[in-house]
């Protein structure tokens, strides 16, 4: 899981993100497979696995499954402790728990004067992780999304591997729009299946749209980063999108070795979080 993410540093690095656009012309092909051939083996075989199995029917039978939020009753703030029973044994050098990792970013947002909503989806953004604790697979949890049922990107890192997805010998699935149609939408578009997702679904009672963007979209770099799939949004998601931007860099560039007090933040974040969450939800 820390793979995934510390190959994302390393294909959008925090200084070229500074006033980066979404679409920028200037970015080569080129450079975007260097990325690919320095990967580490492991964040290979990640995206061979994900590519391989991220299919339209997959992603319908994970939503059948996962959505009807039947598996557990809890609060975000036990929901973060049980994150915190993850061990991610793919990032040897950090100490920093799942939970105390929420709380720091978090933690930047609010010194950064971001509205207590910004704050709490930073808190939160990550939750749908526990799916790794249902017994999923990293490739189903996290990576990288994009829309299924359609012409995949070749902005989609690794590109290559979709040649072994079942969906490339279903011509109708391998249209630009396949079962959609044109702008109509990133709600009506299926997703591949992930965190995202899964945590969209057990919060959208609870957050103002601008929140939800980020949480559903926040590994939708095709899009946010790579301005890709434009055709399927409308006006609305365009107008996120600027939100899922602005969150993008706390996402990716927070991390440090400070340990946030867990105890001291309590009442702070307690306070938020029954500000927007009633005192159970379901998972
Ligand atoms: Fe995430």
């Amino acid at each position: 899981m820390e793979e995934w993410e510390d190959f994302l540093k390393v294909r959008y690095p925090e200084e070229q993100s500074k006033g980066f656009k979404a679409i920028d012309p200037n970015k080569k092909k080129e450079q975007f497979r260097n990325y690919e051939a320095d990967a580490r083996p492991s964040v290979r075989e990640f995206y061979r696995l994900n590519h391989h199995h991220q299919t339209y029917d997959f992603v319908q039978a994970k939503k059948k499954d996962f959505l009807a939020l039947n598996r557990r009753k809890m609060s975000i703030w036990e929901a973060m402790e049980y994150l915190n029973t993850l061990v991610d044994d793919s990032d040897p050098d950090t100490d920093l728990s799942q939970l105390e990792h929420l709380l720091q970013t978090a933690e930047q947002m609010r010194k950064d004067g971001q509205p207590r909503w910004f704050i709490l989806t930073g808190l939160i953004h990550d939750l749908g992780k526990i799916l790794c604790l249902y017994g999923e697979p990293q490739w189903a949890v996290v990576g990288d999304t994009f829309p299924v049922g359609c012409a995949w990107s070749d902005k989609i890192v690794f590109h290559q591997f979709f040649k072994d997805n079942p969906d490339a010998q279903n011509p109708k699935l391998q249209t630009q729009v396949g079962p959609y149609s044109e702008n109509c939408g990133l709600d009506n578009v299926h997703m591949s299946w992930g965190h995202d997702e899964y945590l969209y679904h057990v919060v959208k009672d609870y957050l103002p749209t601008e929140a939800l963007y980020m949480i559903r979209y926040h590994s939708f770099y095709p899009a946010h980063r790579e301005g890709e799939y434009n055709y399927l949004m409308n006006d609305q998601d365009r107008a996120m999108f600027e939100w899922v931007r602005r969150f993008n860099p706390y996402d990716l560039y927070t991390k440090n070795h400070e340990k946030p007090d867990v105890a001291k933040l309590r009442p702070f974040y307690d306070e938020l979080i029954a500000e927007y969450f009633p005192a159970s939800l379901r998972w």
